[in-house]
């Protein structure tokens, strides 16, 4: 079990011991509609709900519970919904109440919880968690198909086409096991083998978890104590078996104030995860850095620049999803810089093992931000996350780096049509940066942001018409870093 928050917001899971168990008839063929809930970056939620509408072409509802979404699918379009570039984890809603009237006393209240397990419409978001299953296994098992049809998609789209494609199949296949001795090439007895030990894996009691997350300070009761006296009565409902780590099936119980989902997770591991293999000290979710390029509108044959990329989680999503600009990811730290060379290396070999043969739109660089080796006016977007001054550099550091770097920023990007989006928690170092720029940026958006449990400003900049270096205050700062460095090399 785990609990975290302060108080008032806090997470646990729990499970009870098993007796027997049955497991619940889906009937795949069937197409209804259902609604998913989604968990992505606090903040970007209206970036979310934006994505649903241009790819699954439907509303989504943002919830009070600040970091998620819920939109109604068809069951037919459930592996588009695994495409979303925005989304953290995944869940198809059982049942919700925007208003669940808790009883005054925790006794009573715990009482009411049990006996609701009971009286759930399971059914329908059963067969979407079983369906699931099958969506994931067959993108799983599916290695090197498409090859040629795919060759100009971007990883997506392949992955949709695949998976679009194996869900249509699956209503012709004759049986499983044929379709997976196709899908992956193997021969027919392994192919056997492998589908008897999933069957008497099948055969064996479901095994499950109850999860519930709870923000809200009018509770009589802990996440701990509903996850318990909830997940008791589920077990004793469909005599499932439990278990903590090894679960197929997680039922979440999320309770924000007065508003309680209940769900099944779709998603085992966050979907933020997909592109880095090699993490670094404060690398940056996938999900929120499609937040941040989505934010500054990438267009075709944009040079879009990461001068701080660490890891390279922004450029590498960029490259994937806007694949027609071009990035340039560069670092100081050669650390940082091996990280990102990994990291695009390995999508690289991932695609060519998918029979990929176009490369990725990204190069790396080792460079002093200050000082970059670039053309003045020569970049369209800068797109970075900046030193919080914490785990990354220091407060007082800042002080020089934030005006100095935007200096730059301001040297390299476009007059008058090129863009920033900037990433800090340094809030007041950077606004007072800002206003030491002589007008070369204007300030036009703000998404406040959670990171790691840190509030942060993502700040979208438009680069004025104003001509670098010559408006009275950046001539004088300008004067002031050449004295900087000038008395730091006198104390060196
Ligand atoms: C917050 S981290 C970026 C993390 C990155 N977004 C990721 O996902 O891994 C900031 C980065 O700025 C780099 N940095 C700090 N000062 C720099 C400078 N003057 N020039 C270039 N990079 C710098 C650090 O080495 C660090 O990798």
């Amino acid at each position: 079990m785990s609990s975290h928050g302060d108080g008032t917001a806090e997470q646990t899971s729990s499970s009870v011991d098993p007796s027997t168990s049955s497991d619940t008839e889906a009937d795949s063929g069937d197409i209804f509609t259902v609604t998913i809930g989604a968990t992505v970056p606090t903040g970007f939620e209206p970036t979310a709900a934006e994505e649903v509408q241009e790819k699954i072409g439907v509303d989504a509802r943002i919830s009070k519970d600040r970091g998620r979404i819920y939109f109604p699918i068809t069951t037919d379009k459930l592996f588009q919904v695994h495409l979303l570039r925005s989304v953290d984890n995944l869940f198809v809603v059982v049942e919700e109440y925007d208003h669940y009237q808790f009883k005054d006393s925790k006794e009573d209240t715990l009482l009411e919880l049990q006996q609701l397990a009971s009286k759930l419409p399971w059914t329908n978001a059963l067969q979407v968690w079983k369906l699931n299953r099958t969506v994931k296994k067959k993108k799983g098992h599916r290695k090197g198909g498409n090859a040629t049809k795919d060759k100009a998609c971007g990883e997506a789209s392949e992955a949709a086409a695949a998976a679009e494609a194996e869900q249509q199949e699956e209503a012709q296949e004759p049986s499983p096991a044929e379709g997976d001795a196709k899908a992956e090439g193997v021969p027919e007895s392994q192919a056997r083998q492998k589908d008897a030990e999933e069957a008497s894996h099948e055969a064996k009691p479901l095994r499950f978890r109850v999860t519930c997350n709870r923000a809200g300070d009018k509770h009589s009761f802990s996440s701990n104590e509903a996850a318990r006296d909830f997940g008791g009565a589920v077990q004793e409902f469909f005599q499932w078996k439990a278990d903590m780590t090894k679960f197929d099936i997680e039922v979440l119980l999320n309770i924000h104030n007065e508003e309680v989902v209940i769900g099944i997770a779709l998603t085992e591991e966050s979907l933020h995860r997909r592109n880095i293999s090699h993490f670094g000290p404060t690398t940056l979710r996938s999900t929120l850095c499609y937040g941040m390029l989505r934010l500054c509108k990438p267009e075709d044959s944009d040079i879009i620049l990461d001068p701080m990329c660490g890891t390279g989680a922004i450029p590498l999503e960029g490259a994937i999803e806007f694949s027609n600009s071009f990035y340039i990811a560069g670092d100081n730290n050669d650390m940082a810089v091996n990280r990102t060379v990994n990291n695009v290396c390995h999508i690289q070999k991932r695609r060519a093992d998918k029979g990929s043969t176009s490369g990725l739109p990204i190069d790396t660089v080792q460079w002093d931000l200050c000082n970059l080796p670039m053309r003045t006016s020569s970049v369209d977007i800068i797109i970075t996350d900046m030193p919080f001054g914490k785990r990354m550099g220091s407060r007082k550091k800042n002080w020089d780096l934030y005006p100095s770097c935007l200096r730059e920023m301001a040297r390299v990007c476009r007059p008058c049509s090129g863009k920033a989006v900037l990433l800090t928690q340094d809030k007041k170092c950077f606004a007072k940066a800002i206003s030491r720029m002589g007008g070369l940026w204007r300030k036009q958006h703000t998404v406040w942001v959670n990171v790691g449990g840190l509030h942060a400003g993502v700040y979208l900049l438009k680069r004025t018409a104003a001509v670098f270096g010559q408006t009275p205050e950046d001539i004088y700062e300008s004067q002031r870093m050449v004295d900087i460095q000038s008395h730091d090399k006198e104390l060196s």
